[in-house]
This record gives structure tokens, sequence and C-alpha cells, in this order.
């Protein structure tokens, strides 16, 4: 075989080994100022090389091979120790490529044209370094390829953040197209879709290529839809969790939650868009909120009947029923004082004495009767306001209960509606009621004062303190009771344990809802 139109894999010539450029750049003679510039130059382009990572070599069609010290650095190879050859070459090539590194050499001493070429080397320790190589041939005075100079540059580096890119690319686009919610991606400035997920085509009902001719604006529906202006304000910032409302391809609407997010697609900015149809959790929220609403109305309307009629009755108890007992105490007592008034025959003695106890009797049923229509409606919320009846229900519960039980009521009140009043006074009178029957406490706090605006009521006890499973259950009737009355004045109330000891129920309600 002819070294001349040998090019690899070739021995090196007999008694003529390559010698590598630093050797050849040695200073030979004795015009050491010129040598030692040129070794100075020949170590800053070693150090160069060294830096940037690229080797440069030189091969002539007889197979010889020079290589600068990079080049051994980048094979993994130390320079006395391995002579780089055509021959010698290719046994730190990978072996996937090293075909492909020949043709490489074939078509550049063909004079072609030879692009950038990437391949792997194989160092002797197992380990693969990615390489890119450029080379250029020079024409000797026959007008052919005599020799090739070239560079090898170590990219493995840059390959491996390229592979890396590339597979968090796939990953990403596998969580785009295999998620279970729509998802697109639009342009910001015209709001085309620029991509849509299976998810999206399945859920609206367009094909893809339909979804890509259209924008954003063909979803929303025409009384929802936002304009163009408000989507780039939204631009800004991700509008985290904003509800959409669209119209799928057959008509029907629906609420989708959106989260979007500025990305970079395809080099420009774009928005990605998950989606997440919330219409039936909607529809279910909505229809505990209405059922919620209608309830608390019933409770309303229950309560309120209730009332009325407790002062309907009270009002025939008080008002009937004390007039005809007071209008028999009268006659009674008239009898009384005619048959006491004379000296009464003897048979008259014993009717005097009846009539005296009847008088009694009827006395008692007076009584009787004021405290049942107190009971059924306290007359002094209408007479005394509710300051007034409270004060009064504290004196009666200090002295039914044994209970010390201070009032404290900061004056002046708003006024209030007359439902504001009843549903603060009987919320006191559970929270009492409660305290008798569970606290075992020695003192009871009642305030009540103006705060914000709105009013403030708290009964605080010193007792044994409520168990707060009971109160986060909200189960038993009492504060049950206690808390509808709050929100049906638009307030709220709140039960906790009070320190150090003891139980605290706060119920607050808006003045706003409190006419003038
Ligand atoms: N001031 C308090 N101190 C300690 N425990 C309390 C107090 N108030 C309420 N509790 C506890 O909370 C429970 C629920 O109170 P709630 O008023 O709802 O029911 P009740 O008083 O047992 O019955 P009722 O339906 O007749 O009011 C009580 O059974 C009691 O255990
Ligand atoms: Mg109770």
């Amino acid at each position: 075989m002819a070294h001349d139109d040998s090019v690899f894999p070739v021995s090196p010539p007999e008694g003529d080994p390559a010698k590598p450029i630093v050797q050849a750049a040695r200073p030979a003679d004795a015009r050491l100022q010129a040598a030692d510039a040129l070794l100075d130059k020949q170590q800053l382009l070693s150090e160069a090389q060294r830096i940037a990572q690229i080797g440069s070599w030189w091969q002539d069609r007889s197979g010889r091979l020079v290589w600068s010290e990079e080049m051994y650095r980048i094979h993994g190879v130390v320079p006395n120790q391995f002579a780089p050859s055509a021959d010698t070459l290719p046994t730190l090539i990978h072996p996937d490529d090293r075909a492909a590194v020949r043709e490489l050499l074939v078509a550049a001493f063909a004079g072609g044209a030879v692009a950038e070429f990437e391949f792997r080397v194989l160092r002797p320790d197992g380990s693969e370094r990615w390489v890119v190589a450029r080379t250029e041939g020079a024409t000797d005075p026959e007008g052919k390829i005599g020799h090739l100079t070239g560079t090898f540059q170590d990219i493995t580096e840059r390959r491996k953040a390229e592979v890396a890119v590339r597979e968090a690319a796939a990953r990403y686009r596998q969580l785009f197209d295999a998620n279970p919610h729509p998802m697109w991606i639009y342009d910001p400035a015209t709001l085309r879709f620029l991509a849509v997920n299976d998810a999206a085509v399945g859920h609206y009902g367009y094909r893809r290529d339909e979804f890509l001719g259209m924008t954003l604006n063909d979803l929303s529906a025409p009384e929802a839809l936002p304009s163009l202006a408000e989507v780039k304000r939204e631009e800004q910032d991700p509008h985290q969790g904003a509800l959409w409302q669209h119209r799928l391809r057959d008509g029907r609407l629906i609420d989708m939650e959106i989260v979007a997010q500025t990305i970079d697609f395809e080099g420009r900015p774009a928005r990605v868009v998950l989606a997440h149809d919330v219409t039936e959790r909607r529809r279910v929220a909505k229809d505990v909120l209405d059922s919620r609403a209608a309830l608390r109305a019933l409770m309303q309307r229950l309560r309120s009947a209730q009332e009325d009629e407790r002062a309907r009755i009270s009002r025939h108890v008080h008002d009937e029923l004390g007039q005809l007992l007071t209008g028999l105490k009268l006659d009674l007592r008239w009898v009384e004082q005619r048959l006491s008034g004379t000296d009464p025959p003897m048979a008259l003695h014993a009717l005097l004495d009846r009539t005296v106890a009847a008088s009694e009797l009827a006395d008692q049923a007076i009584v009787a009767v004021q405290r049942l229509a107190g009971e059924l409606r306290p007359g002094s919320l209408d007479q005394l306001g509710l300051a007034g009846a409270l004060a009064q229900r504290a004196l009666q519960f200090e002295r039914a209960s044994g209970v010390a039980c201070t009032l404290d009521v900061r004056e002046p009140l708003p006024a209030m509606a007359q439902t504001v009043s009843d549903d603060l006074f009987y919320i006191c009178q559970e929270a009492l009621t409660n305290v008798a029957r569970h606290a075992q406490a020695t003192l009871v706090r009642i305030e009540l004062r103006s705060e914000g605006s709105g009013l403030r009521l708290e009964i605080e006890d010193n007792g044994l303190g409520i168990d707060p499973a009971v109160v986060t259950a909200w189960r038993s009737l009492g504060l049950l009771g206690m808390r509808e009355r709050a929100l049906s004045c638009g307030g709220i109330l709140r039960i906790e344990k009070a320190s150090p000891r003891g139980t605290s129920v706060v119920a607050q309600v808006p003045l706003a809802q409190v006419p003038q």
C-alpha cells in the first residue's frame, strides 16, 4: 500500500517518527533570545489550548500525525508513552465512530469541504469524551492536498448540559401532553393558541387544528369575555386561581379555574395555562350555601313566629287572665270588707275566713300569672331595653343559682333593632343557664359594649371550662341556638376557654344592620 494515498489506518514511516510540535519548537541553536521568545510563544499557545480545551494536530498522506500537548490530555494519554499516528489513532476513537472519522479524513484529503464533526474519544481508562473536530487541507505543488491541519475541542460538558436540557424538555413535554387537566400555551400579544394538550382537546371538544386557529377569546363565554387589555394587564402577574367562564364547542358553559405562568416558548415569551374544571364543585358548593341560607331563613322565621306566639300568649295571660283575676280579687275584697265592717253573726265568720283565704289565693294567682307572662316574653326587654333586661336577668340568676354575677354595660349603647336586642338577650340567657348547669363557677361577668361599628356581648365564668371538641362539633342545641342568633344578626359567636379558667362566650354583631 502506497503511503501517499493511505490515510488511515496506516503505519508511520520507519525511522521517521512524528515529532510533537512542542519538540519541533524547542530552540536548537545559539540564538538564545529568539529561541526564548519562540519558547514563550509556544508556552502561551499551549496554555491557551489547555484553558480552551482545544488541541491542534497535523497529518500528512503518509499517516504521520503530530499532536499539540492538549491533544494528549483530551485523549487521556501521556506524550512519551503514546505515539500518535494514523495507525494508533483509531484505538482512541469510540468503535461506533471510527468509520465516520475515517470517512471524514478521506473526504478532507480528497479536497472536499469538511464541516465540523462531533464524535467520541475512548480513553485508555475506558472513559469517553465528546470532541468536535475541525480541519483544513493544505495543497501541495501538484494541486493535491498534502497535509491536513485541524483542531479537536473537548465538548463533553456542553454535550452533557445539552442532554440534560433535552431530557428536561422531554419531561416537561410529557407533563404537558399527559396532564389530565386541560393545558395550553398562548401568545400573550395575540391571545392565539400555540399548543394544546390532549386533555384540552377532549374537554372542550375542538380538534387540535381548530384550537390552533383560535384565540383565548374564542373560548370565553361572550357574557364573560374579558377585554384584551385586561388579559394583557394580568400578564404582569400570574393570575393564580383566577376563575373564567368558558364555552365548550357544543355550547355548554363551564367554570374553569386557571393558573398561568409566563414561559419562554420556542424563543419568545408565552403563557402556559393549566385549567381545572370547577363547574361541578362550584355547583355543589352553591347548593350547600343555598340550602344553608334557606335553613337559616327558615330557622329565623320559626324563631320570630315563636317569639310572636309567646308575646301573644304572654299578653293574653297578662291582660286577660290578669284582669280577670284582679276583678275576682276586687270582688273578694269587697265581700271581705262588707263582712268585716259590721259585727257579723257567727255564721258569717266562717264565710269571712273563706273569703280572706280566697283573696290570698287570688293574690298568689296574680303573682303566678305575672311570672308566667314574664317568662314567656320578658316584658323588661320592651320596657327597659337590653341593658335593663340584662340587669334584671343577672339579678334573678344570682338569686336563683347563688353564683355571683356582675354586669358591665358601657353606655351609651347605640339604638338597635328589636330582633338584635332579643337575640343578644337570649344568648345571654342561654349562656347563664349553661353556667348554672355545667360550669360549677363562683363568678360570672357579663359585659356589653359597642365595639367598632357593632355591639359586643361577653359572658365569662370562672368555672370548669368548656371542652373544645364540644364547641368545634357545634352539635348541641344550646350552643347552636346561640350561634344561629348571632349569625342571623350578621354577626359571629365565639366560645372559648377563658383565662386562667372558665368559659367565655362572645357575640359580636355589626351595627350596620341595626337601624338608628
Ligand atoms: N359555661 C360552661 N362551662 C362548662 N361547660 C359548658 C359551659 N357551657 C356549655 N358547656 C358544655 O357544652 C355542652 C353543650 O352546651 P349546650 O348549651 O349546647 O347543651 P346543654 O346545656 O347540655 O343542653 P341544652 O340543649 O338544654 O342547652 C354542655 O353539655 C356542657 O358540657
Ligand atoms: Mg345549654
